[in-house]
């Protein structure tokens, strides 16, 4: 996991782009994710070698991780999605999480990786555990792209994080605010005045 500074402000040249409008500053260059990625595909790599794990991505935020993750990887995968409630336009957890897509497969003893864009309250990933492990999968093992550093965010299970950041809200590299900002290839903060 890399620890990210909060006042790390890293190709300024890039927000002049029409896609950064509204963006304040750049938290995680693209280079920087490749590289965590790379780390991340060669541990599952490693620990999933004599097995196909079955990818299941949370929609729609973890679909850029998810891909760039999976391709990264050398060993064969199979993927799902799951879609679950968000947060709208608001930028903060209701608490109320529902089903808007369920998976396709089923997953009764077959090892499981939770590909997750970013773990804030712990809400979101602890009703979804709840639910896949109703399924009995073999194991689960989740990997989540983005945690924040929240002392106050519930202690659910995230077995590998890539980038632990401070408590504000990002977007890009399949984050989004109001849907937007999600084709940014770089994690970003975004200016307060777009959303207050
Ligand atoms: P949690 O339930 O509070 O952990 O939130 C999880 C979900 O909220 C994530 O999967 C995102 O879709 C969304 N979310 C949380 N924080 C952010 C953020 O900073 N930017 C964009 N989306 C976020």
């Amino acid at each position: 996991m890399t620890v990210i500074d909060e006042t790390a402000i890293r190709e300024d040249r890039l927000l002049t782009e029409p896609r950064a409008r509204g963006i304040a500053r750049i938290l995680i260059s693209e280079q920087e994710l490749d590289g965590e990625i790379a780390a991340i595909a060669a541990e599952l790599d490693a620990e999933y070698r004599d097995d196909q794990p079955l990818m299941i991505g949370v929609l729609t935020g973890a679909v850029v991780f998810m891909s760039n993750l999976m391709t990264a990887m050398t060993i064969p995968v199979q993927i799902d999605f799951m879609a679950i409630s968000s947060y709208g336009a608001a930028t903060r957890s209701s608490g109320v999480v529902r089903i808007l897509k369920d998976l396709n497969e089923e997953i009764e003893g077959r090892r499981v990786i939770v590909v997750e864009d970013i773990v804030d309250s712990g809400l979101t990933l602890q009703y979804l555990l709840e639910m896949l492990k109703a399924r009995q999968p073999k194991d689960i093992r989740v990997v989540a792209l983005l945690k924040k550093d929240k002392p106050d965010a519930i202690d659910v299970q995230v077995d590998r994080v890539g980038f632990q950041i401070p408590d504000e809200f990002v977007i890009g590299y399949g984050l989004d605010y109001a849907g937007q900002y999600r084709n940014l290839p770089y994690v970003a903060v975004l200016d307060p005045s777009v959303y207050r």
